[in-house]
């Protein structure tokens, strides 16, 4: 019986000792296993489950350590009834009667509906395919184990854990702002106090305390279109306008339409999706005109240093002089996007405010991830991961930006310095949707373009290729069969 309760998979990251802990663990919790009767000897569940007698034994012991089991001798292992003492019994009443109109009618509750957005969708299993044209993912190949190992082991000593384990309401821990504040910002050319940073889980958390705090009353943001599905999806639950502004070869458009707005949101360093760099002349004009008509420019520079073919550009903060740019960015496009570690910079008193609701929200992002990131930080990690990445993202970039125009038929040519994808129009009568789907079975994996249009109308003939993660010797094979693909459906 408890063999048959026990999953063991040889595949997986942990190991067969921890597994049966864990398997047997849970039988216990559930009340599965009967408490005056020994459980199963080492030898018989060796031999059923196929490990080694060995690694049963060790399992055992743990979980006689643990509280677990206790052992009797000559007897064999039991449950140890303290276990499951202190747990809450399970209901005797008859069950209350669960039909349609007894059960809550959630629909009518909800005041707002994110699931029904139209949003960034990326298989999890990308490693899957062959030619994964991913975005915004990591290759965890890249991923810096044995220095990340180092800080985590670390932040594990006993100050760093006296540090980490309070919670401290609203603060964050103060290296990691040094090291954002040294090491991060001032080479994006800004300079910013303690006070006026603060550690977000990614750009997207920033977003979303940002949204939670300035919308309402009536006020209007304008964003690219296209522009950053996510962050449409956020201010279209908070504002009640979100103004699309039309991008063209220089970013965001500049024009009267931003006469009339509150905020203005932007990704100047490569604009999302089309990643064209916004210039110096149209950054100035940018800042002329929130000057003008009193906006707040929210800065989105998510995909720092990324150029290949020219001199990084300077954050759009770095040229406001008169605290009129939120600036924020994170740490997902070199190290990990699944370790959530963001920033926000922006004046004292909006910090303040932002920390204050980020209280509200979740107190503060977890401290011991933030102890290694600072510790990672501080020892020069990031700069040298940014440096072999940058590398290596570069050679790919040449070859796909080089494999699209050879063979992705009717690509409109943009002025792009780098980034880590490239958006692709094709023929107009190209639906990007069936595109996807075919591509798909063809182990090709792209991301839609429609979504990161505003309008009602999309146009679908806009796709996005990412070079993050796909291995580079697969990028002109998979760019010649896409382009293929393509032909197939449009001259159908
Ligand atoms: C435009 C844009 N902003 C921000 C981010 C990063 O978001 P986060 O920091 O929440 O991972 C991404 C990630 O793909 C992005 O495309």
């Amino acid at each position: 019986m408890l063999e048959q309760l026990i999953k063991i998979d040889k595949g997986a990251t942990e190991n067969l000792k921890d597994q049966i802990k864990q398997s047997i663990s849970v039988a216990i919790l559930d009340e599965l296993i009967v408490l005056d009767k020994p459980i199963p000897s080492s030898r018989k569940l060796s031999t059923a489950l196929k490990v080694s007698r060995q690694t049963v034994m060790f399992a055992f012991e743990e979980l006689v350590d643990d509280g677990y089991l206790i052992s009797k001798e000559r007897k064999g292992y039991f449950v140890n009834p303290s276990i499951l003492s202190g747990r809450a019994m399970k209901p005797s009443k008859p069950k209350l009667r669960n039909d349609e109109t007894s059960s809550p009618q959630w629909q009518q509750r909800f005041t707002k509906e994110p699931s029904k957005q139209i949003n960034i969708l990326k298989p999890s299993d990308w490693q899957k395919f062959p030619y994964p044209f991913t975005s915004g993912q990591i290759d965890p190949k890249t991923f810096p184990i044995a220095e990340w190992r180092e800080c985590s082991k670390q932040a594990l000593n006993v100050l760093a854990v006296n540090d980490w384990t309070s919670d401290t309401l609203d603060a964050d821990d103060p290296q990691l702002i040094e090291q954002i504040q040294q090491r991060i910002l001032p080479r994006r050319g800004v300079w910013a106090k303690p006070e006026e940073i603060l550690i977000t889980v990614g750009t997207q958390n920033s977003l979303y305390i940002l949204s939670n705090l300035l919308a309402g009353n009536g006020r209007k943001i304008a964003m690219e279109n296209p522009g950053y599905t996510d962050a449409r999806n956020i201010f279209d639950i908070h504002f009640d306008h979100v103004i699309p502004q039309p991008v063209d070869k220089g970013g965001i458009v500049v024009n009267s339409q931003l006469g009339d707005v509150d905020y203005v949101y932007v990704t100047p360093s490569h604009q999302w999706p089309t990643s064209v760099t916004m210039p110096i002349d149209r950054r100035e004009k940018l800042l002329a005109k929130a000057e003008q008509e009193d906006f707040i420019i929210i800065e989105d520079d998510y995909e720092i240093e990324t150029n290949y073919i020219e001199e990084p550009v300077a954050a759009l903060k770095s040229l406001d002089d008169n605290g009129r740019v939120i600036y924020m960015s994170s740490l997902s496009k070199f190290l990990a996007p699944g370790l959530r570690m963001g920033f926000m910079v922006g004046p004292k008193a909006l910090i303040d405010e932002a920390r204050a609701l980020r209280r509200l929200m979740m107190r503060h992002p977890p401290l011991n991830t933030q102890r290694m990131t600072a510790l990672f930080l501080s020892r020069g990690h990031y700069e040298s991961l940014i440096n072999r990445l940058w590398r290596i993202y570069k050679s790919k970039w040449h070859i796909l930006t080089e494999a699209i125009e050879r063979y992705i038929p009717s690509n409109e040519k943009l002025p792009i310095n780098g980034g880590t994808s490239c958006w692709v129009r094709g023929p107009n009568n190209l639906d990007c949707r069936i595109l996807q789907k075919l591509a798909k079975e063809h182990g090709i994996l792209i991301e839609l373009g429609d979504i990161a249009f505003s309008q009602q109308i999309k146009p679908k003939n806009y796709f996005r290729i990412g070079l993050t993660v796909i291995p580079e010797h697969k990028i002109v094979p998979g760019i010649k069969l896409l382009g293929q693909l393509i032909q197939d459906i449009t001259l159908r």
